[in-house]
Order: structure tokens, then C-alpha cells, then sequence
């Protein structure tokens, strides 16, 4: 723990499962390198494993069991393609953490590359812009002042007028709904929260600003976690859902520090049967292993699909033997040619 440490102010997340958890305990390992003098908090709700909150109990120094709260909006949610996000309403816990002065929550699915600690400046509510309708803040991260007042007016919002989107974001943005115009100092720089599956939707900006972002958040349905990770080449495999290079390099990071920080710890706990079985679920291999049968040459060993391929020639993996063999690329060629653009 830093030794200045200041008692008051803390970086919040929630999990309410093991798996949320293993995006919690990476981000609270991102913290902690970048060297926040911030308390790290967590909000758990009660089928997260004994064996995982004791992995958090680790890294965060406070674990705080809340009851779920559930938006149940079915309707709003399959608007959004995410019928499971209702469970997001349990984040309007973080306002009851009232042993803190002011707070940054952050949603598991964040990491954190550069101090933020700078966030603690800013008022509430303060958040960066939603990518998909930017008058809208993303609720993935935001500083806000904890108060049981504040939580019981999120309350009263959600009966009287709910949520637009059936999670939580639909909800503060319609509790705070003069985010958009009034203050500009509560808009947060995008590079506080960098929507990675988003973000190369304006490429240029990207190569300009790139090497600024401080948080990138995995917002969408596939997480770092899911992904599979090569345990003897150390990378993680690239999958058609990835949307360019870039978000291979944030995932391979994340990854980076879940190997180092992570998976030792849950190795060594491994003993417990709840804990294999969530242990069991994490995509690791190991390319050392042979393939089970010969294959001819010029065939690959595991077929890969075409946006595997240009990820993999984008790295200078090029297979020169097999499929990106000079006869190949020359009959893509004639066809371009022949075909037109
Ligand atoms: N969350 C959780 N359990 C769930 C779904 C979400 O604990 O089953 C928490 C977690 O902190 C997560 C946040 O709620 O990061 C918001 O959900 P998610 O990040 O999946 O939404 P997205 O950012 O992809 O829209
Ligand atoms: C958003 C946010 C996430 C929130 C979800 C549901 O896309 O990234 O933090 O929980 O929508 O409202
Ligand atoms: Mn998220």
C-alpha cells in the first residue's frame, strides 16, 4: 500500500460473479502499477466465491457485499443486445460507500494504463462521452460524491422513470441529465475512458492520440477474459470479433497483467473445486503440443479465418510456405485485377 495513502477518496468497481471478477482483479493490479495513492474498493454480491474474494482481498482494501438490484427491463435491455446488463443496476451501491469523501467508480471491464489519479480534481458527475450518442456519458467510469440522498433520488428515478437502456447508464444519464450542457469541466478527455471495440471508428484520430489514452475500456460483449490466451508464445490469439490490430495490443495488455499478477494466485488456489471450475473456463493453451494428425504441406495445422490472416501478416507472421505462398497471393492478385475494386 502507498505509503501516502489518502483515506478518503477511492477508485470503485462491482462483480457480481467470478467472472467479472477476473476483469476487477486485473484492473486493481493496473492501478496499483501505475502507483494510485487511491483506495481500491469493490462492490460483491453474494454469488461471488469464497476462494475469489479472497484473490480480492489481495489487491483491494475493501470488499463490500451488496444485495443485487436488478432493472428486470426486458425490453429495454434486448434494445441494447445485452439482456444480462440489468444486474448493472447494483452499481448505484457505489453512492452508499459514504465512508469516502469522493469516488471514481470503474467498471471491471477497464484498464488502466497511465495515472488517473488526477480524476479526484474533477466534481460529480464526470464522465467521458458515449461513442454511440455522444450527448450521453459512457457510465463505465465517473466521478462522483458518495450520499445516501443521492442513492435514494437514483432510486426514486428508476420507479418513476426508469432506464432507457434497462442498465445503469440509461439511468444516470436521465439523473443527470444536464451532463451534456452545462459544465464542461464534467466532461472527461476521451483518453479517461477509450472504448476500445469503438475507438477506430475515426482511425486517424487514433494514430494522433493513441499513445495518450490512459484507460481503455472493453465495453461489448466479448471480454479480455474470453479470449484465448497462448501460454507457451505468451500472446493472445486473435479472434474475427476483434475489430483491428489495436484492440489486440489492448487485450494482449490486459492479459499481460493477468498472467503476471493474476494467475499465479489462482493457480495456487486451484485445490478448491469452485475455483478450478471458474479456472477451467479461461481459454489457456498451449502451442507446444503437436497437432493430433500430420496435415499435407501448404495446409495450415488449424484452419484460421481471413481476418486471423491479415492480423497475423500485420505482425509479420507470414506463412510463406502455406497459405500466403507466392501462387496464392498471385491468384488473389489476377482476381482483384480481373474483378475490379
Ligand atoms: N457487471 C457485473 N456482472 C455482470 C454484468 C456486469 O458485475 O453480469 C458489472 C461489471 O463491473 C461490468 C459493469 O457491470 O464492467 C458493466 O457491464 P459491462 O462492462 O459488461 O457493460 P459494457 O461496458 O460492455 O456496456
Ligand atoms: C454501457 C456502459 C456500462 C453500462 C451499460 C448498461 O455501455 O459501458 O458501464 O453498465 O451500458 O447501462
Ligand atoms: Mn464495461
Amino acid at each position: 500500500m502507498a505509503a501516502s495513502q489518502v483515506q478518503d477518496e477511492a477508485f470503485v468497481t462491482l462483480a457480481t460473479n467470478d467472472s467479472y471478477s477476473y476483469g476487477a482483479l486485473v484492473l486493481a493490479h493496473s492501478l496499483r502499477a501505475v502507483g494510485t495513492t487511491r483506495k481500491l474498493a469493490i462492490l460483491i454480491t453474494p454469488n461471488v466465491t469464497s476462494r475469489m474474494r479472497q484473490l480480492l482481498s489481495d489487491v483491494f482494501d475493501s470488499i463490500t457485499q451488496v444485495d443485487p438490484l436488478d432493472s428486470h427491463d426486458e425490453a429495454n435491455l434486448a434494445l441494447l443486445t445485452r439482456p444480462e446488463l440489468g444486474i448493472t443496476f447494483s452499481k448505484l451501491h457505489c453512492w452508499r460507500l459514504t465512508q469516502y469523501n469522493k469516488c471514481v467508480f470503474m467498471d471491471a471491464d477497464a484498464l488502466v494504463l497511465q495515472n488517473i489519479d488526477d480524476l479526484f480534481e474533477r466534481e460529480e458527475l464526470s464522465a467521458a462521452t458515449d461513442c454511440g450518442w455522444p450527448d450521453c456519458f459512457n457510465s463505465g467510469v465517473f466521478v462522483f460524491r458518495p450520499s445516501e440522498e443521492t442513492y435514494r433520488g437514483l432510486l426514486q428515478c428508476a420507479v418513476t422513470q426508469g432506464s432507457f437502456d434497462g442498465g445503469d447508464q440509461g439511468l444516470l444519464n436521465t439523473y443527470f441529465s444536464d451532463w451534456a450542457t452545462k459544465d464542461i469541466s464534467r466532461h472527461l478527455p476521451f483518453i479517461y475512458n477509450m472504448t476500445s471495440s469503438r475507438a477506430y471508428s475515426y482511425l486517424p484520430a487514433f494514430v494522433r492520440y493513441g499513445d495518450q489514452v490512459k484507460v481503455v475500456h472493453f465495453i461489448g460483449i466479448a471480454k479480455p477474459w474470453q479470449f484465448t490466451y497462448d501460454t507457451s508464445s505468451g500472446m493472445v490469439l486473435p479472434h474475427e470479433s476483434m475489430s483491428s490490430h489495436h484492440e489486440l495490443t489492448f487485450i494482449q495488455a490486459w492479459w499481460d497483467i493477468f498472467v503476471a499478477r493474476v494467475k499465479p494466485k489462482l493457480e495456487a488456489a486451484q485445490t478448491a473445486q469452485t475455483m478450478s471450475s471458474e479456472l477451467g473456463k479461461l481459454k489457456l493453451l498451449s502451442t507446444a503440443t503437436p497437432p493430433s494428425s500430420p496435415t499435407e504441406p501448404g495446409v495450415p495445422a488449424h484452419p484460421v479465418d481471413s481476418r486471423t490472416r491479415q492480423f497475423q501478416w500485420e505482425q509479420g507472421q507470414i506463412d510463406y510456405l502455406g497459405e500466403d505462398r507466392f501462387e496464392n497471393i498471385k491468384k488473389k492478385l489476377d482476381e482483384k485485377i480481373n474483378n475490379g475494386p
